[in-house]
């Protein structure tokens, strides 16, 4: 009898948990059905969400696994890709691969071999890629494909939206493929995955309801690394009562201010479709990430890695050599790597799951990788602070001490420059960088 009263108990809280929760159209929900469905894989074992888990931000929610190599393994025992998973969530505005200006923008993977100009839509093509990956999901064509999901729960609601008959897997299985992808990228489209409910988008929200533009904020003169005073209208001070703490202001402003972390020249404060900043120009970038020799991709087998630990990720430059252009338009791509939104960076399970940032995961923490940033434009300034009007580093503290930090990076070319920036803001664009986790409580 307790039992029984249990499960009403249960079952009641489940049903007001998912009523209060966005509502997904018929092809959204379809999405999600084989976004979490484990019996798309060639052992029932993996599902797209065990790489990229709601909870930690639809990235990787192992926090033995982000620790070491970053790299999560396949469906098969031993079979392992060469790249951290990125977030699958807010990246559903990334164009097809094109140059712009001179410069690649869009697509979708590190390296933008997902360029979209196979379905028109980079996110749905992707969303093609993992199931028949032999490292991933491992099913062996589309037709099995199509036959598992003809079994599942889910196949009547298939054909609600795709119509009736729309699962031939003998005749159209390669159609029956295009549609997956399709309901996928929905599903990742959708307000569930997007849902812009973070401590930053209400501040967001709040400031501009008071005519103030976040996108401007600065730091402002002052003795410290972002003083928030002088006569700027946007320094950083004057967003204060807005719903971030003053070092979560401060955090925002060095991260946007062109004379001190500058990350929004990349990372964009600019609105999207949606309204909201990104955090992400979509385009490729060489940081000079080390690489994370825990990397389970090296000891893989010939026939996947025949350079053993001697293989380098050339991200954007290798796909466009494998794609055949000509020296000419790779050569400056050579470890290039997509600059991913930033939105969730810190959300994870509990707070003592580790995530792993960059492609390969080398860096364990938001402090660690945030702290190479300062680094690199310490090293890229000569360490003179003072010649640079950022002030905080003081005159000319040269690079004693500093210049072995970090190993060499992975490709040491095409090396993007970086900004210096005073030490103390590294902690405070962490503070930032933590204001922009989806669930925060909302008035
Ligand atoms: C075994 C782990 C694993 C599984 C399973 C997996 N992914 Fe991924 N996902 C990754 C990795 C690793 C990358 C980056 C690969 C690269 O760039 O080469 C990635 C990249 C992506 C991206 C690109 C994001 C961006 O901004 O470029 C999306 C979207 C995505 N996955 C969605 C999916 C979907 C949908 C599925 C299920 C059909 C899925 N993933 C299954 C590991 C996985
Ligand atoms: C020149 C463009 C550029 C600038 C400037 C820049 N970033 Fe990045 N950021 C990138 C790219 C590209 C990556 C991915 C690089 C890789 O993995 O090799 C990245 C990765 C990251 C990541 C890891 C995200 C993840 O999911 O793995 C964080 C965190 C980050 N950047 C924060 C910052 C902060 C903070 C600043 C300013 C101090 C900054 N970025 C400045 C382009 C940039």
């Amino acid at each position: 009898m307790k039992a029984i009263r249990l499960l009403a108990l249960l079952l009641f809280l489940f049903g007001a948990v998912t009523a209060s929760a966005a509502e997904l159209s018929n092809i959204e929900q379809l999405g999600k059905h084989l976004f979490f469905d484990t019996d798309l894989s060639v052992n029932r074992s993996q599902s797209c969400s065990d790489c990229h888990a709601p909870e930690a931000g639809f990235t990787g929610p192992d926090s033995l696994v982000n620790a070491g190599g970053a790299v999560y393994q396949g469906a098969l025992p031993n079979h392992f890709g060469n790249r951290k998973p990125p977030t699958s969530a807010y990246a559903g505005d990334s164009p097809v691969l094109k140059l712009v200006d001179g410069a690649w923008v869009g697509g979708m993977f590190w390296d933008g071999r997902a360029t979209g100009d196979r379905l028109g839509d980079p996110l749905a093509e992707q969303a093609q890629g993992p199931f028949l990956n032999p490292l991933e999901q491992a099913i062996p064509n589309a037709r099995v494909l199509c036959s598992q999901i003809k079994q599942g729960a889910y196949a009547g609601l298939f054909q609600e939206v795709w119509g009736a008959g729309s699962l031939d897997c003998a005749k159209d299985a390669g159609g029956v493929y295009v549609k997956v992808a399709r309901s996928i990228a929905a599903f990742e489209r959708s307000p569930e995955v997007n849902p812009h409910t973070s401590k930053f988008d209400r501040f967001w929200d709040t400031a501009r309801a008071h005519g103030k533009d976040v996108s401007k904020i600065s730091c402002g003169s002052g003795p410290q690394g972002c003083g928030g005073m002088g006569r700027d209208p946007n320094r950083w001070s004057t967003f204060k009562g807005y719903g971030l703490s003053d070092e979560e202001l401060q955090g925002l402003a060095a991260f946007n201010d062109p004379n001190r972390g500058n990350c929004a020249s990349c990372h964009r404060l600019k609105p999207g479709p949606q309204g909201y900043p990104l955090f992400t120009d979509f385009g490729y970038d060489n940081l000079g990430i080390p690489k994370n020799p825990d990397n389970p991709f090296y000891s893989m087998p010939t026939a996947w890695n025949p350079d053993g630990y001697d293989w380098v990720d050339y991200g954007l430059g290798g796909f466009l050599k494998s794609a055949g252009y000509p020296l000419e338009v790779y050569e400056t791509e050579m470890g290039k790597f997509k600059c991913p939104t930033l939105r969730n960076v810190d959300l994870r399970p509990s707070a003592d799951v580790v995530k792993a940032y960059g492609h390969n995961g080398y860096f364990k923490s938001l402090e660690s990788i945030v702290f190479f940033y300062h680094w690199r434009g310490a090293m890229d300034s000569g360490c003179m602070g003072g010649g640079m009007g950022v002030g905080g580093m003081g005159g000319g503290m040269g690079c004693d001490g500093m210049a072995g930090m970090f190993p060499p990076p992975e490709v040491d070319r095409n090396l993007a420059s970086m900004n210096m920036f005073p030490r103390p803001l590294v902690d405070s664009i962490v503070a930032f960088l933590k204001t922009l986790s989806d669930g925060y409580p909302q008035q």
